[in-house]
């Protein structure tokens, strides 16, 4: 273990993928300090529970679809003492529909660019003084394959898929924009794992594509070999990677 530790800003800590990050990234160095963001404290008995653990773990309060939520940011992280932070990742997200596009509507469009595309965006927008007040400099966004345009899966994810795209063209533009300020922004998918937001997607997939279901049902990932592999490729990290797509275990996407 390292004697000293990196500081890490986790958005959407409270379940899934998310909870696991903030775990695992609290328990590899117990001089790592991670941030982790819920929608409700009060609600989020799990995490609350962990950061009685692992007195690492500082939980504080983030709507990503909500400005003035984005806003209290700074005086949250005040009251804790972060100046800086190493690595932030923005991890919080919704899949709340399956309808395909001619079914789609304008509210669930813009429900998902608020919070999968401008929420991430928004909130990057905050952190990004306290990543260049560190060297390490990491801004990790956890995207999709569903929002690839070169490998499509074969379920309806027309509002989900299009925010993810869409966030992934802004990380894109982003890596280049602060590349001289030697930032790594990277996008990545975490693979298929059995989180609240999978589950509503598999019982989907069953009824419109048997075949496909037959073939993805046992290969599911536990949040926590989800984080695991998110973890160890993150740590990896370094300038060379900025701007590209990663999954969890490290191999290179396409977009
Ligand atoms: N599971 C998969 O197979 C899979 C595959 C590819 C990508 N992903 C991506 O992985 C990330 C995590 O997903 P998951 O599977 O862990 O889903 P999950 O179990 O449904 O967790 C979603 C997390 O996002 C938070 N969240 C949702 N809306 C929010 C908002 N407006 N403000 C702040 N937090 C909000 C939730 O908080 P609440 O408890 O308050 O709702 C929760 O902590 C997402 O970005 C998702 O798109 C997942």
């Amino acid at each position: 273990m390292s004697s000293t530790g990196q500081t890490y800003f986790i958005t959407g800590g409270n379940r899934g993928i998310g909870f696991e990050l903030v775990h695992q990234f609290a328990e590899l160095n117990d001089k790592n300090i991670v941030i982790a963001t819920t929608r409700s404290p009060a609600r989020s008995e799990e995490l609350v529970e962990l950061a009685k653990k692992f007195t690492n773990i500082h939980v504080i309060d983030l709507d990503v679809g909500d400005e003035k939520s984005i806003d209290t940011i700074d005086d949250q992280l005040e009251k804790i003492g972060i100046k800086g932070i190493d690595t932030f990742i923005s991890n919080a997200g919704i899949s709340t529909s399956l309808a395909p596009t001619l079914e789609t509507t304008s509210a669930i469009y813009l429900n998902h660019y608020n919070i999968n595309t401008l929420g991430p965006i928004l909130v990057f927008q905050k952190i990004y003084k306290y990543l260049l007040a560190k060297e390490t400099r990491k801004a990790i966004f956890v995207s999709s394959i569903a929002g690839s345009l070169t490998n499509f899966l074969p379920l309806h994810t027309t509002a989900y898929g299009q925010s993810k795209a869409s966030l992934n063209f802004s990380l894109i533009q982003l890596a280049k924009e602060l590349e001289s300020e030697k930032f790594i922004v990277i996008p990545v998918h975490p693979g298929a794992v059995a989180t609240d937001m999978a589950d509503a997607a598999i019982a989907h997939i069953k009824e419109v594509n048997p075949e496909f279901y037959e073939a993805v049902k046992d290969s599911m990932l536990t949040p926590e070999k989800s984080a695991e592999g998110l973890v160890s490729v993150i740590e990896g990290f370094t300038e060379k990677d900025n701007g590209i797509f990663y999954d969890y275990k490290g191999e290179v996407l396409s977009f």
